[in-house]
């Protein structure tokens, strides 16, 4: 038996699939369209590795989606392919209803046609895990109580729309078709391999360059961080004991203002990295107008996971920082490859005169 990930090159996806092999030798088939987001050099600790199966295509793909399910005897798939970034959907959403909308439901569709081929009681042992994202549930008041599974969904960007668009069909999959499907909503990972168009690696990687720190609007905005590889273990969790049809909610319980956080990262890079002239990084700090429509406040309830499947992250936030900031600060060369070309040509964009683009 073989699983099947999606969007395996990007940076949730890949440190998954090297977790996975990690704690398990069922083999992996990774689909993954490489777009500016996915890159191989994620995987090159299982290049080579016969238990990885790298193949390059889009999910929106039905014939070779299909031809992976057969070929492999694919017994879960895992969705991870999407397009990720807030302001590159504000920018330009077209490809996230491509992606996220159009492309999951053709997903859905080579997945039930496969699935209702099978034998009953492999039907019944086969999973569709859907990763999404606290982002379909809106923004909250300061004081609000934290996103449950049953809050009701008020996506405000198009990143977020596209996504809980998502949600509903694997949602509606499930209940019309009978499909096994699992749906994951997770707060902001950060971790290695995380893509430096992001708050905390473009962080790390301007303060090292001696580049602005662009805050937008006043930095007081709340997220919940949660170490990739907590994500990760707590999908693994989910798709071997969570009940087909049900969402589960993943969170840190590391609820932050986006200021708390750069000033953290600036910190752990004055002790590990000092400035040669010894003034802190936090120096570079710059506030620029706000994103166009941004949420102010996110926060996860993981409660039923750790009551129903017994997960917990292992990582706090000042120990899933520390590590992250040494991974990035040890692997450079990751960080010149993924910040050549195109990359420049988004930073400048976005942040032209320092101001997000409306
Ligand atoms: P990412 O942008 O780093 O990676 C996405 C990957 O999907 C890339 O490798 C890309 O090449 C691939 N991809 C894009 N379109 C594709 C297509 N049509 N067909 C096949 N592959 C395609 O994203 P990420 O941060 O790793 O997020 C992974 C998933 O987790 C997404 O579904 C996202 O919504 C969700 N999520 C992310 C976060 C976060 O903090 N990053 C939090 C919660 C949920
Ligand atoms: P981001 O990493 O883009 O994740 P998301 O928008 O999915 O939460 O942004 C995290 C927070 O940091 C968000 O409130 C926007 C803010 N942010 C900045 O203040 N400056 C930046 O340059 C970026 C990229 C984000």
């Amino acid at each position: 038996m073989t699983i099947l990930v999606t969007g395996g090159a990007g940076f949730i996806g890949s440190n998954f699939v090297l977790d996975w092999l990690a704690h398990h030798n069922e083999p992996v088939v990774n689909l993954d369209k490489l777009t500016y987001a996915g890159n191989l050099n994620n995987l090159a600790a299982v290049h080579g590795d016969p238990r990885h199966h790298f193949v390059r295509g889009d999910i929106g793909d039905t014939n070779l989606v299909t031809r992976l399910l057969h070929e492999y005897q694919v017994r879960a798939v895992l969705n991870f392919a999407a397009e990720s970034h807030v302001d590159r959907s504000i920018a330009g959403p077209a490809a996230f209803i491509d992606t996220n909308v159009v492309g999951t439901f053709q997903l859905l569709e080579a997945v039930r046609s496969y699935w209702s081929g099978l034998a009953i009681e492999v039907q019944a042992g086969f999973r569709f895990l859907h990763v999404s994202t606290d982002e379909v549930y809106g923004s909250l008041t300061p004081d609000a109580p934290a996103f449950d599974e049953q809050h009701c969904y008020a996506p405000n960007s198009p990143y977020s729309a596209s996504k809980a668009a998502s949600d509903h069909l694997v949602h509606a999959w499930h209940h019309t078709y009978g499909l096994p499907v699992l749906t994951t909503n997770c707060s902001n990972n950060y971790g290695p391999f995380h893509f430096p168009e992001k708050l905390i690696p473009l962080v790390i990687h301007n303060a090292l360059a001696g580049k602005p720190l662009p805050i937008y609007g006043d930095g007081r905005q709340v997220r919940d961080w949660l170490y990739v590889l907590d994500h990760c273990s707590a999908i693994r969790r989910v798709l071997e004991a969570g009940t087909p049809g049900e969402t589960y909610n993943i969170g840190g319980c590391n609820e932050m203002a986006n200021i708390d956080v750069v000033h953290t990262v600036c910190a752990i890079l004055d002790e590990l990295r000092p400035r040669p002239d010894g003034v802190t990084y936090a120096a570079q700090v710059s506030f620029v107008k706000d994103r166009p429509g941004h949420d102010r406040r996110y926060a996860i309830d993981a409660g039923k996971l750790e009551r129903e499947l017994g997960w917990r992250p292992q990582e706090t936030f000042q120990t899933g920082i520390c590590k992250t900031v040494e991974w990035f600060l040890t692997h450079q060369d990751w960080v010149e490859d993924v910040t050549s070309g195109a990359y420049r040509d988004w930073v400048e964009k976005q942040y032209a005169d320092g101001h997000p683009r409306p």
